[in-house]
């Protein structure tokens, strides 16, 4: 029977391996975790889910559930006339499907990308981009259990207290379902960043305590979980078939490097791009930890041995990780990211339900043993998606320093030309002056007309219109006029 879970109800006596106090508590209904559980569940969600759009200047925006019928996204802010087709979105994302090797979730999903907008003819439009991945392999009935039932080490439990309402079938929104839309909008903006010749890899580097000794790059495809150390695959093999024999899960590392991003790439202080990545990645379900280059092992090492001296050749190490003071150093971003044991195991574990009823969980239906090779595509679009967007506002930023620098010329061009009036209409008062101990009128027709030549000639040569040119001097020469005549009177 496809049953997601064996449920029994709890007995003190089986539960062996469980804290007595805990089950006391939770058994009795004294103050304590089981209290808490069931006062607390009756509590109705009062908040709207406004947590579904990611970036500021790329922006996407995803929505869909484990068994609705498709997880989709929104993409917005992707410039025109980029080279974006569906069979880049769709290898992606059958780099993330379930059911790629035998450690992985039996889900068995074709995830083939719809466009539904913002690209044409193999071009994005400027327009928002839509992207759905219907959801074919969903079996509602395996999650009957889950209705009412919280799974330790999952979203079911705070999700409830959240919202007071949850979709419980295959977790979801709280699914890993969820991330096939972020590989979809990964794609785009891997596209955004190849065409920079900026690039994006992750790799696994360590599954439980099975750790990778070198990095073999070029054999990164065709090594089993993405394993940077394709000797050491043996026992990751072993080690995970430990875990399946005891209905385990494990944990696994993934690093993740960009290469070619230039230096002076982010934001400092509250938007550093390590914290941007980091939010990132940690907004991804099973990562609990993220390191930037050196990382927790930096608070060991000495000032000497954890900067990277400079040279006029460039940086000697990079144990920053590509990243000071929130802005790329233009070496590679080096990150590392901590992904939990998956939660839904076989093995029994005690929980609650809505309730506050104590019960013993024990999963039994299609879920992933450990989270890579799949959770490595979604990581990668999760780096190339805040890469992207720090570049685009970058790019806005440069736009709008080119506009602040242009209004800094014009303010000084004005002053220039107000100083340059103030001196011409003292020099047609120095002219009225003279011609006033010369005995000579103010109006002089000859010169009225070699000004006025002078002044389309020059006028038209910096490609000045004939009528703002005619309106202007007449505006200047009034004025001088004027002065030269008040300068007469005065003398008289
Ligand atoms: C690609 C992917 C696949 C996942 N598959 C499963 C799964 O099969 N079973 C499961 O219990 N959790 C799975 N998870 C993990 C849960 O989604 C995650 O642990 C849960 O949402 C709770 O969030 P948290 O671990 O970040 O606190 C998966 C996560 C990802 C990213």
């Amino acid at each position: 029977m496809p049953l997601l879970v064996g449920l029994l109800p709890l007995m003190v006596s089986t539960a062996g391996c469980m804290k007595r106090g805990c089950v006391n508590r939770a058994a009795s209904g004294s103050p304590g975790t089981g209290r808490v559980f069931a006062a607390r569940a009756k509590t109705t969600g009062i908040f709207a889910m406004n947590a579904n759009t990611f970036g500021s200047r790329l922006t996407i925006t995803t929505f869909g559930e484990s068994h609705s019928p498709a997880v989709g996204v929104v993409i917005d802010g992707v410039p025109p006339g980029l080279s974006v087709t569906q069979a880049q979105i769709a290898d992606l994302l059958k780099r993330r499907r379930p059911g790629e090797h035998s450690h992985a979730s039996a889900r068995r999903e074709a995830d083939e990308p719809e466009i539904l907008s913002g690209i044409f003819e193999g071009k994005t439009l400027g327009t928002p981009i839509a992207v759905i991945i219907r959801n074919d392999d969903a079996r509602p009935w395996d999650y009957g259990a889950l209705v009412d039932l919280f799974r330790p080490g999952h979203g079911d439990f705070t999700w409830e207290k959240k919202f007071g309402i949850r979709d419980h079938r295959g977790g979801g929104r709280a699914s890993g379902r969820e991330t096939a839309a972020r590989v979809a909008a990964g794609a785009v903006a891997m596209e955004l960043l190849k065409a920079r010749q900026i690039s994006v890899t992750g790799y696994t580097v360590a599954v439980g305590p099975v750790r990778a000794e070198k990095i073999e790059m070029a054999l990164l495809e065709q090594t089993p979980f993405r394993f940077a150390d394709p000797a050491m695959v043996p026992a990751v093999e072993a080690y995970l078939e430990q875990v399946a024999s005891q209905k385990e899960s494990a944990g696994a590392v993934v690093e993740l490097i960009v290469q070619g991003l230039p230096p002076g790439v982010g934001d400092p202080v509250f938007d550093k791009l390590d914290a941007r990545l980091a939010g990132a990645l940690m907004s991804v379900g099973a990562v609990k930890g993220v390191e930037i280059g050196d990382g927790f092992r930096a608070a060991t090492v000495m000032g000497s041995q954890n900067n990277d001296a400079m040279t006029p050749e460039g940086f000697c190490s990079n144990h920053a990780g590509g990243i000071l003071g929130g802005i790329s150093t233009g070496q590679p971003v080096v990150m590392r990211v901590a992904v939990k044991p998956v939660p839904t195991i076989g093995v029994p574990q005690q929980t609650v339900d809505r309730h506050g009823k104590p019960h013993i969980f024990e999963g039994t239906g299609r879920h992933d043993r450990v989270l890579v090779p799949r959770i490595i595509p979604v990581l990668e679009a999760m780096v190339a998606l805040t890469v992207a967007d720090a570049l685009e506002t970058q790019e806005a930023l440069r736009e709008s320093r080119s506009l602040a620098q242009i209004r800094d010329a014009i303010d000084e061009i004005d002053g220039q030309l107000l100083t340059l009036l103030a001196r011409r209409f003292s020099l047609a008062l120095a002219a009225g002056q003279e011609k006033l101990k010369l005995g000579v009128v103010v109006e002089d027709g000859g010169r009225d007309a070699e000004v006025s030549h002078k002044w389309q000639i020059t006028g038209l040569s910096h490609g000045l219109d004939d009528t703002f040119i005619h309106a202007l001097r007449e505006l200047v020469v009034a004025k001088s006029k004027a002065l030269q005549e008040q300068k007469r009177k005065d003398n008289v």
